[in-house]
């Protein structure tokens, strides 16, 4: 008689291997969980500032089209991409979230026993789609100034290398390149090795010392691709919805071959069509964070003089703040829910004394700054 097998037995070894992405937990569980009153999501690096009004009024609208299947060319969303970023439609690329671009890319490009470098810390999806086509990832950590250490960028980029991909500014820590830094880092990859630059969190960077990623790639002989999404700054995470800008025609519609046909459903190409015209919501939410989040980084230096805990905070570009505790960041973590605040414990080796914190609105981060100073004084 033949031996039953388990669907475990008959995957692939890549995949009986891959962690699983830390996706958090949502308010309701924790609620349920710890049976809170109040609870506070600086998790997920969501805009708590919501998104701009004009998408209700679009989605209202488009509630009697539901039952057809969602465009799946994306043609008014491709228009308005196009019209704000200057990148022509045909080489424009669309996803259930930038994470379904990040997959498409790797069903594309990698085959096993490919080499992939991104950074350390990483956003977990960098090496886990590249994991699951059975590619080894190695990952450059950041520098003692939690920034990108470009002399071993350098170093690792000598070597043959399929697919360079990482995030700037960078989650979790929050370091960007500014375009001498990019320009190294680009002039320095092999020319067969396609470059993917995530800018997840570009928008916040807005003012500070950051590169212009689209000039700096123009004038590259090889394939890129610049990853942006509508689920922070534009406030729509919920609905899914990313976009890649390519080097070329042939390269966006290389990944189209890989991806499912209907991917982007109607709502999302309708909200974003309306989030990305209101460039007006997008400038309030980008200073909003910019405020807040310079204000919690001078209370955590403030609590930090007082107590002396040897907490150390990542300067940051984005909407968020990487934190090193000192201490273990789950029990710190779990700490924090039980006061009602819900935090990322980073479990990544190396890097598991920190933890990541979204910038919230003002009484989002109070509620997170007064949780922090009772756990990190032991009151828990
Ligand atoms: C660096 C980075 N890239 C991509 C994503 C995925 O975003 P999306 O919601 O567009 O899939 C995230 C989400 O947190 C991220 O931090």
């Amino acid at each position: 008689m033949a031996i039953k097998k388990s669907a475990l037995d008959l995957c692939r070894s890549e995949v009986r291997s891959l962690p699983i992405y830390n996706a958090g937990i949502s308010e309701e569980v924790a609620r349920a969980r710890y049976q809170l009153t109040r609870v506070t999501k600086l998790a997920s690096n969501e805009n708590p500032f919501g998104t701009s009004a004009a998408v209700s009024v679009e989605l209202a609208k488009s509630l009697g089209d539901i039952y057809r299947y969602p465009d799946p060319n994306c043609t008014a969303l491709r228009e308005q991409i196009e019209r704000n970023t200057g990148v022509a439609r045909s080489r424009i690329v669309l996803g259930n979230g930038s994470e379904d671009i990040i997959e498409m890319l790797c069903k594309a490009l990698l085959v096993p026993g490919d080499r992939v470098l991104t950074l350390a810390p990483s956003f977990g999806l960098h090496e886990i789609f590249p994991l699951m086509m059975g590619a080894t990832v190695e990952k450059i950590p950041v520098n003692a100034a939690f920034a990108y250490d470009l002399p071993a960028w350098c170093a690792a980029l000598s070597r043959p290398v399929k697919l360079v991909m990482f995030s700037t500014p960078s989650n979790p820590v929050g370091c960007a390149l500014n375009d001498v830094g990019l320009q190294v880092l680009v002039d320095a990859s092999p020319l067969d090795a396609v470059l993917v630059i995530d800018e997840a969190y570009f928008e916040y960077a807005e003012g500070g010392d950051y590169a212009d990623s689209l000039k700096v790639l123009s004038s590259q002989p090889r394939p890129w691709i610049v990853l942006r999404t509508l689920s922070k700054a534009y406030g729509l995470a919920g609905l899914r919805i990313g976009y890649g800008l390519a080097s070329d025609a042939d390269f966006a519609s290389l990944l189209d071959r890989v991806r499912t046909p209907f991917n982007v459903n109607t709502f999302a190409q309708v909200a974003a069509v309306a989030a990305l015209r209101d460039l007006k919501h997008l400038k309030a939410v980008v200073s909003a964070t910019v405020y807040e989040r310079a204000d919690l980084m001078r209370q955590l230096v403030a609590l930090e003089a007082m107590h002396g805990y040897g907490m150390r905070i990542a300067p940051s570009l984005g909407n968020f703040l990487f934190i090193d505790v000192r201490r273990p960041s789950s029990n710190v973590a779990t700490a924090l829910m039980q006061n009602g605040v819900i935090v990322k414990p980073w479990l990544e080796a190396g890097f598991q004394t920190f933890i990541r914190v979204t910038v919230g609105r003002r009484e989002d981060n109070q509620h997170f700054l007064e949780a922090l100073a009772k756990v990190m004084h032991g009151g828990q």
